[in-house]
This record gives structure tokens, C-alpha cells and sequence, in this order.
């Protein structure tokens, strides 16, 4: 093997760049000709390959987001797409392929790959619902700019007596939502895993109320049966029961748009040098994450179509703590 490309697909995650930087320069000390692929599966479709060095990815590793370009690319979910991407690659004599993405994007890796390109994905996502690997590139920021916003959000409620309602992103997944309640001492959550009714919200904040309390949290996920927006108009018509007055902070894609923290930036260089080193190995249609401590390679087939499993036992911690 002696040409390979990277690309960065789906929604960008903080430590997607400090990835690209390791398969770069891990590629190319093992003597391979590294090509940046411009805005994910669209660039492969276009046929945009941009050679990389070590000194093109010198300076990004603390910078969130991709320098790549990230997409949503529908023209790859079809055949004709898939198939053009393949003929681009040829082409230009690539004959291996890095994938740093998430759920949809390792599914377009899976079905190259069934084409029989060698391609190896990198878990990277805030979502953290990929099988495959136990924690993604991003989920720690994602989840510590969460907690500040929490954090910033009891001063301001203490000085009203306000409780808010704060949404999170993860998709289907409930895992940033719930993480951000436990680390935030937050009065409840609601996940996509887990049918709570408002009935139930409004009992907790009116006990909080009750007891004395200067401020309540509820971390709402994205994805939960009712979002931030659906409960807060259930609220405005129970806000004599609840007691706090109510706010709402919707913090979206604030979320990842952060300098990747330390855990992502480490996390990401060895997912990406994995990948190189999975390529040079002639281990083909994995997904390279982070299991047990330590680097696995799972089969593409193993990871699409699936969701990890939430562990519902921090569920209940988070209910005893609040
Ligand atoms: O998958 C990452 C994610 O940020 C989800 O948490 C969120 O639901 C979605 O992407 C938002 O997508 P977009 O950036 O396309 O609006």
C-alpha cells in the first residue's frame, strides 16, 4: 500500500483534526502518500484529493471541528454514488481509505468497503452511540461544555430561584444528557431510553421547591419523548405546582464546537494511528475504537445499523444523587 486518504464525515466533533493529524503523520512515517478528501463523502464523489504532510496538520490538534470540511452527503447513500466515489478513488490510485465519523458515516464505510475498498473507520462522535468503541472522539468536550453551561445556569438560578430546563444534543442516544445530569447535580433528566412524563418533572421540581432549594436543573436530551420546548409548554401551565419560576437553554451545537480537551486529543491520535496501522495490516472493514481500555478493531458489519446500550444503573445513581 502506498497511497491512502482520509476524510471526516457527519457532524464534526472537537478532536476530529487531532485524528486527521495522526493518520497523516503516521502514514507518512511509514512511507505512505496521505490525501485529505475536502467535505467527506461529497469530496470523494468529486474526486478532491489534497496531499497531506506532517507540517499541513502542524497547529490544528487544539482546534475543534475538521479542517477537512465535514457533510451529510446524500448522493453516497445510493448506489450511483457509492459507485462514483469508488471510480474517484481508483483513479487516483488510492488503495486505502480513513473514515473518522459517526453512526451514518460508518455505514457509508461499510458499504464502500462491501464494494472491496479497504476502509477503516475511526469512532468519532458526541453522541457516543456507536458500537465498537466505549467512549468517541468528542463525547468528553461535548459533555464538559455541557457541565459548564450547567454550572453557569445554578448561579444564575440561585439568584432567582429559577429552575431550567437545559437540552442537550446525542441524538437517539441519552448518554450526554445523562452523564451531564450526574456531573451536574442536576434535580432530573430525561433520555430517549427512558419514558418520563412531565407529571413526574413537575413532582420533582415542586419537592425541590418545597425543600428550600435556590435552583433545579433538569437535563433534558434532545431526543427524549418530549424535548426542552414540548415540557415547557406543559409547564407554563403547571407553573403554580412546580413552584421555580421556569427558564429554558437550549445549548445544540454549541456543544461541538469546542477546543477538544485533553481526553479527545489523545483518544483521537490513537484511533487515527490505529487506523494507519490497521490499513498497513491489510485489516480492512473495521471500525478502530477504544474497548476495555485499549485499541479494537470491530467488523463494519458489527457496528451499523446498532446502538450502544446506555447503562441504565447511572440512571438510577443520577435519581439517588439529585
Ligand atoms: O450526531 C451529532 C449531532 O450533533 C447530534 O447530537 C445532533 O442531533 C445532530 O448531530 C445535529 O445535526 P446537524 O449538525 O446536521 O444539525
Amino acid at each position: 500500500m502506498k497511497k491512502i486518504a482520509v476524510l471526516t464525515s457527519g457532524g464534526d466533533a472537537p478532536g476530529m483534526n487531532a485524528a486527521i493529524r495522526a493518520v497523516v503523520r503516521t502514514g507518512v512515517q511509514n512511507g505512505l502518500e496521505v490525501y485529505g478528501v475536502p467535505l467527506g463523502y461529497q469530496g470523494l464523489i468529486d474526486g478532491k484529493f489534497i496531499p497531506l504532510g506532517p507540517r499541513d496538520v502542524g497547529g490544528i490538534i487544539q482546534k475543534g471541528g475538521t479542517f477537512l470540511g465535514s457533510a451529510r452527503c446524500e448522493e453516497f447513500k445510493t448506489e450511483a454514488g457509492r459507485k462514483t466515489a469508488l471510480r474517484a478513488l481508483n483513479g487516483n490510485g488510492i488503495e486505502g481509505l480513513v473514515v473518522i465519523g459517526g453512526n451514518g458515516s460508518q455505514t457509508g464505510s461499510y458499504l464502500l468497503s462491501e464494494m472491496g475498498f479497504p476502509v477503516v473507520g475511526v469512532a468519532s462522535t458526541i453522541d457516543n452511540d456507536l458500537v465498537g468503541s466505549d467512549i468517541t472522539i468528542g463525547v468528553d468536550t461535548a459533555l464538559n461544555i455541557a457541565l459548564e453551561a450547567i454550572d453557569r445556569l445554578k448561579v444564575t438560578g440561585s439568584s432567582h430561584q429559577r429552575a431550567f430546563l437545559i437540552e442537550v444534543m446525542g441524538r437517539k442516544c441519552g448518554y450526554l444528557a445523562l452523564m451531564a445530569a450526574i456531573a451536574g447535580g442536576a434535580e432530573t433528566v430525561t433520555l430517549p431510553e427512558i419514558d418520563v412524563e412531565p407529571e413526574e418533572i413537575v413532582k420533582v421540581l415542586s419537592e425541590a421547591y418545597e425543600r428550600g432549594k435556590s435552583h433545579a436543573i433538569v437535563v433534558v436530551a434532545e431526543g427524549a419523548k418530549y424535548n426542552a420546548t414540548k415540557l415547557a409548554e406543559y409547564f407554563t401551565k403547571h407553573h403554580e405546582e412546580i413552584g421555580f419560576a421556569l427558564r429554558v437553554t437550549i445549548l445544540g451545537h454549541v456543544q461541538r464546537g469546542g477546543s477538544p480537551s485533553a481526553q479527545d486529543r489523545i483518544l483521537a491520535s490513537r484511533l487515527g494511528a490505529g487506523a494507519v496501522t490497521s490499513l498497513l495490516k491489510g485489516e480492512y472493514g473495521v471500525l478502530v475504537g477504544w474497548v476495555n481500555n485499549a485499541l479494537k478493531t470491530t467488523p463494519l458489519k458489527d457496528v451499523v445499523g446498532k446502538k450502544k446500550q446506555l447503562d441504565m444503573e447511572l440512571f438510577e445513581l443520577a435519581r439517588v444523587l439529585d
